[in-house]
């Protein structure tokens, strides 16, 4: 008998797909997982260092619920460092990852029927954190010619009296996108008009970035800074996701309303993981940019092989260590036994089962013509991986 909340809310896809993977996997049978979240990397060993220091330290009790003064100062330190903004440690909020801080921040600014523009496709978590703060998720459908950014047009015409928040994240989960500085201040433009309209910029993926700088819409557009809830963390660059450890950097009034809520909910993070958070920020980002170039090697590689698969479109992503390559003109056809694939979900129960590769459907992220593969593989296996994706798609018939 569990509550309405609970029973509204979707299962992560991804993880379902992760679970099935591994099922087949223990049941002796060759799969590749593209489908994880996280960089194939271990934490640098001098971030490593520092936590076992603090263990040994004794450094184990609980810290102030913000999370450490020396980490915020940190943060804010790097905020300015990396992305040219002003903030005080006051305004910044220390979570249990950045998850943690999206989540908190939407309780903490939407309201019963408060509407959240969310543009497609989607990090899977959005909508259902705005369903637990009892908003309602408007999604916007982005264009493939457009690497799937939303425009100004969009954004305006998305906008109603009831609109409290738009989700930005860039670079992208699922697309890898990048929005550049211009795209970002026209946005920005539109914004301005509605200055009762928060701004949500999930940048986690902030230092994994190829070919431009990571540009904040801050940094595009500093008149933007009042509205800007700017979230980020140390998962995914710092190869930390299991760290935990995120924040969230903005007006002072929401980190307060953010701060009440974690206090009652979860305290702040682990100390042992801000300790080890503030060295990350303070040392060098050498070991950041090389995993980073590893990155960017296989993006090349991926980016070109999808292309010459007939049928699959795909960009090159300007980040993350994802693709979503466009593959519908494969819906509608049939697998040889006469199955029809209807859906980017069926598509990939099939590639997985038949050709034993674990990739996420376009449906969990609100976009059904696309899939989401993730190269935080090795190089061998991501080979391998491409050769068993072709040999799936082509087995179908239209
Ligand atoms: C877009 C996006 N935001 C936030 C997160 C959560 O990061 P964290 O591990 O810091 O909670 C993820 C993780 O997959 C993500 O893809």
């Amino acid at each position: 008998m569990v509550s309405k909340r609970a029973n509204g809310l979707a299962a992560s896809e991804t993880l379902k797909i992760t679970a099935l993977a591994k099922e087949m996997k223990r049941a002796g049978k060759s799969v590749i997982s593209l489908s994880a979240g996280e960089p194939d990397f271990k934490t640098p060993d001098y971030i490593c260092d520092a936590a076992v220091k603090a263990i040994r330290d004794g450094h184990h009790g609980y810290t102030m619920n913000t999370g450490t003064p020396e980490l915020r100062e940190a943060i804010a330190a790097k905020l300015k460092r990396d992305n040219e903004l002003v903030y005080t440690p006051e305004q910044i909020i220390v979570s249990n990852g950045a998850k943690q801080s999206v989540g908190f921040t939407l309780l903490a600014t939407v309201d019963k029927g408060d509407e959240v523009i969310i543009p497609a496709p989607y990090w899977v978590s959005y909508p259902e954190m705005v369903k637990l703060a009892e908003g309602t998720p408007v999604v916007v459908k982005t264009a493939f010619e457009h690497q799937y950014k939303l425009t100004p047009e969009q954004l305006e015409a998305a906008i109603t009296p009831k609109t409290k928040v738009l989700i930005l994240c860039s670079p992208s989960n699922p697309t890898g996108s990048c929005y550049s500085k211009e795209e970002l201040k026209a946005l920005a433009a539109v914004l301005l008009k509605h200055p009762q309209i928060y701004v949500i910029s999930d940048e986690i993926y902030e230092y994994i970035v190829f070919d431009d700088k990571h540009v904040s819409i801050g940094q595009a557009e500093p008149a933007i800074i009042p509205q800007l809830l700017l979230i980020n963390g140390f998962s995914k660059g710092f190869a930390m996701t299991g760290w935990r450890l995120g924040y969230l950097a903005g007006p002072l009034d929401v980190v307060k309303a953010v701060s009440k809520i974690q206090s009652q909910e979860t305290s702040a993070p682990s100390t042992i993981s801000q300790m080890a958070g503030e060295v990350a920020y303070k040392e060098s980002l050498d070991a950041v940019w090389a995993m980073r170039d590893s990155f960017k090697e296989r993006r090349d590689f991926v980016v070109a092989a999808l292309n010459e698969i007939p049928g699959v479109n795909c960009f090159n992503p300007g980040g993350a260590f994802y693709v979503f390559p466009e593959i519908s003109t494969y819906l509608g056809s049939k697998t040889p036994s006469g199955q029809v694939i209807a859906t980017s979900t069926d598509l990939v129960m099939y590639l997985l089962e038949n050709y034993g590769i674990a990739t996420v459907p376009g449906d969990a992220f609100g976009e059904p013509g696309g899939i989401r593969l993730s190269y935080a593989i090795a190089m061998n296996d991501l080979k391998d991986a491409v050769v068993r994706l072709r040999e799936g798609l082509l087995s179908l018939q239209n």
